[in-house]
């Protein structure tokens, strides 16, 4: 039966990298690399440059295929149907990586930035493959640290306030409201800044940038005052990278004190 490990390898610093990462890492015969275009190729280097810091040389095969391109244009009702038809032609690559790059007995291995768990479509789509019954296989998920692990370590902050829960989402849900019920919030994949709508608010904000890789930028304080500065750090960034991935935690102040 092939095998396939699902491998989470941190936020970007090779460090975070954990035991059971490299024991996967070692024991898999391909890995297959999706390649998301010119901007990410930073990213395609850093996995492998892992590869290269702890598998030997010539054990293994690296197999790359070329990601296919979401209609990131595509806004509201059209939003699901862009995704879904994104994560079709996704599993029609995967499957036929593991059908035709990978022997029988092998094992491969899918590298997934931060942790598999979070906002990553990895174990959808191989679920989708299984479903679809055309190549058998079994698969392993190994965890790792998420970029919202990453970011609140380097604040040297936690995610929540004693007994408070802690929301996790998008930068396109944030746009829509603040969410109900809770007061600690981490944003994700936010190309918009939404943040800047709350400015108004007693909201204290830890931004990062890039966490955990030698591009790394941090800030944080009041959102009122930290915002400005985020969005002149980032425009920056997004320019001499051509690139960003950020994340943050807005921290909304209880009225009464
Ligand atoms: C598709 S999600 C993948 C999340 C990943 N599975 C995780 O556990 O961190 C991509 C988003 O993760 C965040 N992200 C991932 N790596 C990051 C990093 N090194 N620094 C800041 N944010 C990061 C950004 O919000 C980015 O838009």
């Amino acid at each position: 039966m092939r095998k396939i490990h699902v491998i989470g390898i941190g936020a970007g610093d090779p460090d975070q990298l954990t035991l059971q990462a490299v024991k996967a890492l070692r024991s898999t015969d391909v890995f297959f690399v999706l390649d998301k275009g010119e901007v990410k190729a930073d990213l395609v280097r850093l996995r492998r440059d892992m590869l290269d810091a702890h598998v030997p040389q010539g054990a293994y095969r690296v197999v790359e295929a070329r990601d296919p391109e979401r209609d990131r244009a595509a806004g509201g009702a059209a939003y699901s149907p862009a995704v879904g038809d994104w994560r079709r032609a996704r599993a029609d690559i995967y499957e036929r990586l593991i059908a035709e790059e990978l022997g029988e007995d092998e094992s491969g291995a899918f590298l997934v930035w931060g942790d598999p768990a979070l906002y990553d479509s990895t174990l959808g789509i191989l679920e989708e493959i299984r479903d679809r019954g055309a190549v058998d296989f079994e698969y392993t998920v190994v965890p790792g640290i998420s970029s919202v692990s990453a970011l609140v370590a380097r604040h040297r902050t936690g995610l929540n306030r004693v007994a408070r829960p802690v929301q996790i989402t998008t930068g396109r849900r944030l746009a829509e409201g603040f969410p109900e019920g809770v007061d600690d919030v981490v944003v994700m994949l936010d190309a918009h800044q939404a943040f800047r709508q709350y400015a108004d608010e007693d909201i204290d904000i830890y931004w990062g940038a890039y966490i955990g890789t030698p591009d790394e930028i941090l800030a944080a304080g009041p959102i009122a005052e930290a915002a400005p500065r985020i969005e002149r750090l980032r425009a920056e960034a997004r320019e001499r990278k051509g690139w960003i991935m950020d994340t943050y935690l807005l921290r909304r102040n209880p009225k009464d004190q």
